[in-house]
């Protein structure tokens, strides 16, 4: 039987300014600009094999992608699809089938997807480890069907890798399957508005990242029911207002490599997402007691200087640490002198998906 595969990376990516909110939810087209941090360790692989004589079709095999080709030797956890996520994640093969054919014949790059489709996907963290697996999954799903699809696979690596625009518009169509997996294109520093998905400019330099890890339950109110819940907040509104001045601001702090202030930044905007939460009119809380011990002993440091840390949090319980690299070691004995109850991830500035091969 004559098959071909594709093998794609993706990180997952934290933001510091917020989605939350969806002005068109069919399309995951966010209410507010968000900008984010692109991570590189914490990702996805996901092994797209096409079996060309077999009826079109898709199965997702209980096997890891061939992890002989993947360099970096993390740990691999495959994750157990229930029926809701298969049936989610086969609707969007659907929908890159369809939304590809364009993109790819625009860059006159050929498009052939006949044939029938077997899925393969790792993730370098287990479930629960307060690392969203939506994003990088999605991600990775949606490069390694594009690149699948094209039939000009050499071109297609040369224009992924230049052309801005190109993956932009494969962000895209990742984004209908999960809104944030768009971000994960691109990095270190990303921003997406409406449709579009950039790199920001900046003047950083590479920064470590932690996840302090103080809950590990499932969540109970899931990312599309808080996007629903916080439009109910009194406070959403003047969110919206204040929006455009807080993204200009830190993506002026970015420019300047002013750490001190995009600290200041991050922390007071986290800490107004779930304030959202905390007064949506069925008011809900990710924050656990270990949660507030965390937060009031980082706090004194947040917003200080240079060697500030950088703060936040996503819809969960747990603490995500930013920190200038060559502090990276020092941080981390910190951390772990003070929280050795806690397991703490680690990871490092990325860049974003792409083929492995
Ligand atoms: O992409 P979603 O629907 O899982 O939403 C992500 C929402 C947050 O993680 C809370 C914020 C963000 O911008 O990533």
């Amino acid at each position: 039987m004559s098959y071909e595969t594709s093998l794609a990376y993706a990180p997952s990516n934290i933001a510091f300014i917020k989605y939350m909110g969806k002005a068109d939810q069919a399309n995951n087209i966010p209410s507010n600009p968000s900008l984010s941090f692109t991570l590189n360790d914490l990702c996805s692989y996901v092994e797209v094999r096409k079996v060309k004589n077999m009826k079109t079709g898709v199965s997702f095999v209980k096997e890891l992608p061939n992890i002989n080709v993947i360099n970096n030797a993390a740990q691999l956890y495959r994750p157990q699809l229930s029926n809701v996520e298969i049936k989610r994640f086969t609707h969007h093969i659907d929908k890159v089938k369809e939304k590809s054919l364009d993109v790819l014949e625009s860059f006159h790059l050929g498009h052939e997807s006949e044939g029938f489709l077997e899925i393969r996907s790792a993730n370098t963290f287990p479930l629960g480890a307060g690392i969203a697996s939506s994003a990088s999954s999605f991600a990775a799903l949606t490069l390694s069907l594009v690149y699948t699809f094209c039939s000009n696979k050499e071109k297609f690596l040369k224009v992924y890798e230049n052309d801005l625009n190109f993956r932009n518009l494969i962000a895209q169509i990742s984004r209908l399957g999960s809104g944030s997996s768009c971000r994960s294109f691109f990095g270190p520093w990303v921003k997406w508005v409406g449709e579009d998905v950039f790199p920001v400019k900046h003047d950083f330099p590479n920064l470590a990242h932690f996840v302090l890890l103080v809950n590990k339950d499932p969540k109970k109110v899931s990312s599309s029911q808080a996007h629903q819940l916080v439009k109910t907040s009194p406070f959403y509104q003047t969110r919206l207002l204040n929006m455009p001045e807080k993204l200009k601001q830190i993506e002026d702090y970015l420019k300047a490599g002013d750490i001190k202030n995009v600290s200041a930044v991050a922390w007071a905007e986290f800490m107004e997402m779930h304030s959202l939460f905390h007064t949506s009119n069925q008011s809900f809380s990710y924050w656990k007691p270990e949660t507030l011990e965390v937060l009031s002993w980082i706090h004194p440091s947040v917003g200080v200087d240079q060697s500030s840390p950088i703060v936040t949090m996503d819809a969960g319980a747990n603490i995500h640490f930013f920190i200038r690299n060559e502090m990276k070691e020092l941080f981390k004995e910190k951390l772990q002198r003070q929280f050795n109850r806690f397991e703490i991830l680690e990871d490092s500035t990325g860049l974003g998906a792409k083929i492995i091969c």
